[in-house]
């Protein structure tokens, strides 16, 4: 009667034992698969203009260097395009302004990879804002 809790406990404890570790591995397991699916469909399907920025745009960007104005971030994006609009924003990109570099030094990239770029670039809100895809 006395040893019956005991029992119980360490009954559930060894329970606890062999099953925490296979949880584990399983969730190790579905992390990796996930994460591989996740990058292979990447890199089937790049969103438009993500691999012009990450190879051409992002040395001077991702930091705001020179008041670049940095990826995804509104209080850099609405200004310009509230001054410019966003056409010409584009234009600016693709003739250089200031300390922006013609076509941020992407000889191979194309006007539409520039606006593609830019595009990929302004946060969503703004893109619905100033520039509605047609
Ligand atoms: C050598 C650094 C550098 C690179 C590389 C670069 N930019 Fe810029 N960019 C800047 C700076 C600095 C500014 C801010 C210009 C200013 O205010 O004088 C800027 C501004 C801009 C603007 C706003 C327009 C304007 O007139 O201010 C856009 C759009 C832009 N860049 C797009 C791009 C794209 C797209 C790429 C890649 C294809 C790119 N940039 C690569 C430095 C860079």
């Amino acid at each position: 009667m006395n040893k019956s809790p005991a029992v119980f406990r360490l009954r559930m404890l060894s329970r606890e034992c062999t099953r925490k570790p296979l949880h584990r591995l399983l969730s190790a397991a579905l992390l990796m698969a996930g994460t591989l699916l996740f990058s292979a469909s990447w890199a089937d399907e790049p969103v438009p203009g993500q691999r012009v920025v990450e190879q051409n745009c992002m040395s001077c960007h991702l930091s705001g260097a020179g008041n670049a104005p940095r990826p995804r971030h509104s209080e850099d994006w609405a200004p310009l395009l509230e001054t410019w609009g966003f056409d010409q924003v584009v234009t600016q990109a693709w003739e250089g302004r200031g300390r922006m570099p013609a076509r941020g030094f992407c000889q191979s990239c194309s006007r539409e990879d520039i606006e593609a770029a830019v595009r990929y670039m302004i946060p969503e809100h703004l893109l619905d804002e100033y520039a509605p895809e047609p």
